[in-house]
């Protein structure tokens, strides 16, 4: 009884494979390495080696049903994705093949071989500008970007899949922002060039690799101006998909996976500040186009269903994410 893992080599993949393997599960974990580069698969085998790899493309059905014949299969989490929301203006087409590919390729391949238990990684993004706190049943509203189209249509893709096949369990994990590393300092986030995401950059800025943090405006509705995300520590969303494969059951069923909570953009770079002992040179400059003032979950069916929630602080974020930027 082994879990396939798509993207596993990847920032919350390679976390999750740790966390599930932890509990004793093992793993087939595919990759084709697009984001990610093969060393992370030494690391990952430095913390626990209770998996096989395969250098696979999740769009190559025949790769896939490979995979599958030759292992027992209990169930999937669909990592592999495309996930830069301004690539894929530049790119939509290059978005819509990988990731609605991949997920049509591989829920087709997993009727074939019988396994029903999917578990997919979804955003916030699909959520767009609705009313914080956002809620699992709130109608989703037009994201303005092709990526969070990808996640949306994915989504519908397994709705539909599931009423065709009564025995099909699907979880739509949507996350929040996942910031911070594993405790260990071994995987982290390792953006490729210069990091689009708040906390890989102020990671950088910290170190002195670039020179200092842009902050995308200060004249949002927020009590300091500047944007408010739900941060939530990668290791506890890892957990969180450890819960949500534990309670897979029939249908699909959706979850948030954030912490509940605001911080704003000044907020996270003094928390780096204080967790840290060191200064983190800043900017205000314009707003950055697409972004919107205020992102944070309603995480109380994760806990109500699953019996998750996430426990790091926005310290131990910070904390863990400069420990892994400086073993790097
Ligand atoms: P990541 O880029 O670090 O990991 C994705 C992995 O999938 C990479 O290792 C990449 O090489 C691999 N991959 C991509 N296409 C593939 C394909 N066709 N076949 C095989 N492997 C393929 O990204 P991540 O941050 O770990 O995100 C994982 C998933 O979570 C993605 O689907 C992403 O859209 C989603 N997500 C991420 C965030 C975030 O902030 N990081 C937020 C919401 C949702
Ligand atoms: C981005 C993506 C979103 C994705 C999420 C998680 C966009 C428009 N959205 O969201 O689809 O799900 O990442 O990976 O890219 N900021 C700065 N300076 C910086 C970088 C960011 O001030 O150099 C601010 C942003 O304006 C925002 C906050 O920091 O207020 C967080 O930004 P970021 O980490 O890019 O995440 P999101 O914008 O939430």
């Amino acid at each position: 009884m082994k879990i396939l893992i798509t993207g596993g080599a990847g920032y919350i993949g390679s976390h999750t494979c740790v966390a599930l393997m932890e509990q004793g599960y093992s793993l087939v974990i595919l990759d084709n390495f697009s984001n990610s580069k093969p060393a992370v698969l030494d690391k990952l085998r430095k913390l626990n080696d209770n998996f096989v790899f395969y250098n696979v493309d999740v769009t190559n059905e025949e790769a896939l049903e490979r995979v599958f014949s030759n292992h027992k299969i209990d169930g999937v989490i669909h990592f592999a994705g495309y996930k830069a929301v301004g690539e894929s203006v530049a790119k939509p087409l290059n978005y819509y093949i990988n990731n609605v590919g991949s997920t049509m390729i591989l829920a087709k391949v997993c009727q074939k071989y019988n396994v029903n238990k999917f578990v997919f990684s979804s955003s916030a993004t699909v959520y767009g500008e609705n009313k914080v706190p956002f809620k699992e049943e709130m109608e989703l509203l037009p994201t303005t970007n092709p990526y969070g189209e990808t996640k949306a249509m994915s989504e519908r893709i397994l709705m539909d899949v599931a009423k065709a096949n009564p025995n099909f369990a699907v979880s739509i994990l949507r996350y929040f922002n996942p910031v911070g590393a594993h405790e260990s300092g071994l995987i982290g986030e390792d953006p490729n060039g210069i990091p689009n995401n708040l906390m890989p950059y102020i990671t950088k800025v910290a170190k002195g690799e670039l020179e200092k943090l842009r902050v995308f405006g200060n004249d949002y509705p927020t009590p300091d101006g500047t944007g408010i995300r739900d941060y939530i520590h990668v290791m506890d969303l890892a957990e969180g998909h450890v819960a949500a494969y534990k309670h897979l059951r029939k249908g699909v069923h959706i979850y948030n996976l954030g912490t509940g909570k605001g911080t704003s953009v000044l907020e996270l770079v003094h928390a780096f500040e204080k967790a840290n002992g060191i200064k983190v040179p800043y900017e205000i400059v314009e707003r950055r186009p697409g972004d919107i003032a205020i992102c944070y979950a309603d995480a109380s069916k994760a806990e109500r269903e699953l019996g998750w929630k996430a426990k790091r602080d926005i310290i131990d974020m910070c904390r863990d994410a400069w420990r892994f930027e400086n073993l790097t």
